[in-house]
């Protein structure tokens, strides 16, 4: 393994000097080991963050500018989305090449600089490893369509003949993730239909067989590739799909656990046992984060025994409605699902994929469901910001680590009136023009007041790749810098506190039915971080119910998410506070 390697010990080893706001950014050996437990992990969508060429996409250069954006927000590493070569037919979840950067994001030199700077202010980089599908493109799968039927290329994918006389039947009946079929029929040198290849996703996304050898060399490679370059943990796309079937049975109405033909297989554990292997050969052992999407609690903390990954992004909570009896139910769940083996909870708010917590807590139906997605839900915006709020302070209060989706610092809403001929995620497209898709979480950020693209990229450059909302120059970056009220000075306020609150660095919680002297109700989140003798501890208290809740008397309020420019009497509907007790 190679620890020893001379970029590894620059990256990581030789920032332990440097210092970083309200806190070290020592990352010297050995120390600060379990980061992860606790960290709050900022998730990049490299197209839509900053324009550094003036493209109008999003590259590393613009990532690189804002470094200390980053770093003054308070986060402890970046997620990026992938930065692979690929076509871009899924955002770069199509990937080409695993060890270059796409040229309309930068370098691979360019990636190793940022991995390196970043670490000189103390934010670590976890890169995304997309370990299910190929992107069509992929060198392996050109291959396996020159090689035809029967060749060794084509086994590290599934390829089959389809059923009926003609083999003109799909090989199974399996839906697709992005709707529809999984299966694309090629077509043989002479023009004759072939054999069929099974995609979960989109047809330019064809599935790789784990089974074979050469596809788990290949990606335990691919991790020492990036982990060799100073990044200290990958995200592992679509985690629970790698294994199949390899008898392609049609999927049972009622699959128990581990029976469904593409849906967490037991075997997927070995996979993860090796990468967590690989990551611990590490001096500073490297984090493995899945995006595990199961319902089953149990089957879903079975991917965090000590052996395999380090967390998994807590879906269930994020999907959650805006509703206290939800809300508590996962906290709880969640909590008790991960304590047996010791691994951290995770709360997310939201992600690329998914609709933006201020369009989402607007809605009479608040809750998060692909299905759900529809153009014109009614949606209020002020309400949803307000809930988007107190969430930021309810997760930023809870155990375990955290993770924030560019733009939701600046409290962006979800942007549902794109050009239709504009939108390039395949969910839209797929679904026969009914889903939105994903596309109105990804437009690119504002950063000035002003500008041709509101400073995500120079001005005069190329118009960005989804246009901005015109109002977006009052929700930029520079806009709400200097302004208290703002989504954005509430989350460093949030971010810095949960740094320095020793409460909040405690493991437990523990649910109250009472402030102080003040009862609450089931419709109001109240509960306990750290505290013990000599120390203070820490209340979070979130309203969600229509009544004011008032404050316990002499409380201590360390934050909270109504205005701040004006005197806390009451906890309103809908506002989340912080106090000392
Ligand atoms: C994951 C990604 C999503 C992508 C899909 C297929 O769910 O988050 O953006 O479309 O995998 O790779």
């Amino acid at each position: 393994m190679s620890s020893s390697c001379a970029l590894c010990v620059t990256s990581l080893l030789s920032c332990s000097s440097t210092r970083r706001r309200g806190r070290s950014s020592s990352v010297s050996k050995g120390q600060d080991a379990e980061w992860w437990r606790s960290a709050v992990i900022y998730q990049v969508y490299p197209r839509s963050f900053a324009d550094g060429n003036g493209d109008g996409t999003g590259d590393l250069a613009g990532v690189r500018q804002h470094l200390g954006y980053l770093r003054d927000l308070g986060v402890d590493a970046i997620w990026f989305t992938p930065w692979y070569v690929s076509p871009l037919a899924d955002g770069g979840y199509d990937v080409a090449d695993y060890r270059a950067i796409d040229p309309q994001f930068g370098t691979l030199a360019e990636a190793e600089a940022l991995i390196a700077e970043a670490r000189e202010l103390g934010i670590r980089t976890i890169v995304d490893v997309v370990p299910n599908h190929v992107s069509a493109e992929h060198p392996w799968f050109r291959d396996a369509l020159a090689a035809g039927p029967g060749s060794p290329e084509r086994e590290r994918f599934w390829f089959r003949p389809g059923r009926g006389e003609g083999g003109e039947e799909l090989p199974t009946r399996w839906v697709s993730d992005f709707q529809g079929t999984t299966w694309t029929r090629t077509t043989d040198p002479d023009g004759t239909p072939g054999e069929w290849y099974l995609h979960l996703f989109a047809p330019s996304q064809p599935d790789l067989n784990w089974d074979h050898p050469d596809v788990r060399r290949e990606h335990e490679e691919i991790l020492r590739f990036w982990f060799d370059r100073g990044a200290a943990g990958i995200r592992i796309d679509s985690a629970a799909l790698l294994v199949k079937d390899p008898a392609l049975p049609e999927v049972p109405e009622h699959p128990g656990p581990g029976e469904h033909p593409h849906v967490d297989r037991d075997e997927l554990h070995d996979v993860y046992r090796a990468w967590r292997a690989v990551a611990d050969s590490y001096d500073e052992p490297r984090v493995l984060v899945g995006e595990v999407w199961l319902p089953d609690t149990d089957r879903f903390t079975r991917f965090l025994r000590p052996d395999e990954m380090h967390t998994a992004f807590n879906f269930d909570f994020m999907a959650r409605p805006w509703d206290a009896k939800a809300l508590r139910e996962s906290i709880t769940t969640t909590l008790d699902a991960h304590a047996p083996v010791g691994a951290p909870a995770t709360w997310v708010l939201s992600n690329h994929d998914v609709t933006r917590p201020v369009t989402r807590y607007g809605r009479a139906d608040s809750s998060f469901a692909f299905a759900a997605k529809r153009f014109g839900t009614p949606t209020d915006l002020d309400l949803g910001r307000r809930r988007a709020r107190a969430a930021a302070l309810l997760v930023a209060a809870l155990p375990g680590a955290l993770y924030v989706y560019q733009g939701d610092e600046l409290g962006l809403p979800e942007v549902e009136d794109l050009p239709r001929e504009l939108i390039q995620d395949p969910m839209h497209d797929r679904s026969g023009g009914i889903d939105p898709g994903r596309d109105g979480c990804r437009v690119p950020l504002p950063w000035t007041r002003g500008g041709s693209s509101f400073g995500f990229g120079p001005d005069g450059g190329a118009p960005p790749w989804l246009p901005q909302p015109a109002a977006w120059g009052g929700l930029s970056v520079e806009a709400q810098d200097a302004d208290l009220a703002s989504t954005l000075a509430l989350y460093r306020r949030a971010l810095a506190a949960r740094r320095t609150e020793p409460a909040l660095h405690d493991r437990r919680l523990r649910w109250l039915d009472a402030v102080g002297d003040v009862p609450v109700g089931d419709d109001v989140l109240a509960f306990a971080r750290g505290g013990g003798p000599g120390t203070p501890g820490l209340v979070c208290v979130v309203n969600l119910g229509p009544e004011p809740v008032p404050l316990p008397a002499d409380a201590d309020v360390v934050l909270h998410s109504a205005d701040p420019r004006e005197p806390l009497a009451r906890i309103a509907t809908d506002v989340a506070v912080w106090l000392r007790p």
